[in-house]
């Protein structure tokens, strides 16, 4: 198996932006725009906008999942969702240990472990997300980062649970930013990821694994990103609140 037979994925991650009622405006611009592509097409968005999101996308080829999830079925966490919830709400994604989780929330290996586990055990497909900060990249320990991260998240997950999971590599340095890894270094850490993925089950499952770039993506560059025989999609923030703007991301993965 290669690039060709993997099935590339499109997400946009909303973070803290539309409400409701302009959650589905933008679902009903971009139905149109994204109807033919060739590739997963994702939005996760807030948790107060699933519902609306669901509503706007019935009958498309657009997909919802949620930003994050809590690692318990239900308890004392004031603020927090759980798997379960997302699941018996409809949502079918969720991305777990973004990058701002991680700075602004406290969000440690080990969580984000416990929440994919948590997201798996409710039949969620996850996005997980890993990436070096920019002192990491500058110390030259991006690898052994993006491995450990990969490594503890996936800790006790089956061959077979794996293939509800994408790892998206985010370059933490990247994000927000309008700083781009070049193609060649997407490419490159996201083999690493790959490669990770082999060691820890088998050649066959990472070669099936879809491994995402995200962090500054847009129209003008994900044509080039999308190239890379490692780089099976992306996770798109700022580009994903623009329909125009993603459908060109979509049809440059749908090639
Ligand atoms: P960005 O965000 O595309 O705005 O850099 C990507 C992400 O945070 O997933």
């Amino acid at each position: 198996m290669n690039k060709a037979t993997r099935k590339a994925v499109i997400a946009g991650n909303w973070k803290m932006n539309n409400t409701p009622a302009e959650t589905a405006a933008l679902i009903d611009a971009m139905k149109p725009l994204v109807k033919d592509a060739d590739c997963d097409v994702v939005l996760c968005v807030p948790y107060i906008d699933l519902f609306a999101a669901m509503d706007a996308a019935k009958g498309s080829n657009i997909k919802i999942g949620a930003e994050n999830c809590h690692w318990a079925e239900k308890g004392a966490f004031t603020g927090e969702v759980s798997a379960k919830m997302l699941n018996a709400c409809g949502v079918e994604y969720v991305i777990i240990g973004h990058s701002e989780r991680r700075q602004y929330f406290g969000e440690t290996d080990v969580t984000v472990h416990d929440r994919v586990r948590a997201a798996l055990n409710e039949g969620l497909k996850v996005i997980l997300c890993v990436g070096e900060t920019e002192t990491e990249n500058e110390q030259g320990i991006t690898a052994e980062v993006l491995r450990k991260q990969t490594k503890i998240a996936l800790q006790g997950v089956s061959e077979e649970e794996l293939k509800s999971i994408i790892i998206a590599y985010e370059p933490v340095w990247a994000i927000g930013t309008g700083k781009t890894a070049t193609a060649e270094d997407a490419d490159k850490y996201n083999g690493i990821i790959r490669a990770c993925v082999a060691e820890l089950y088998t050649a066959e499952a990472a070669e099936a694994f879809t491994v995402q770039y995200g962090g500054s993506m847009n129209a003008k560059n994900a044509a080039e990103l999308l190239s890379k025989v490692n780089v099976d999609g992306g996770l798109i923030g700022g580009a994903s609140l623009k329909a125009e703007d993603f459908s060109i991301i979509v049809k440059a993965a749908s090639i």
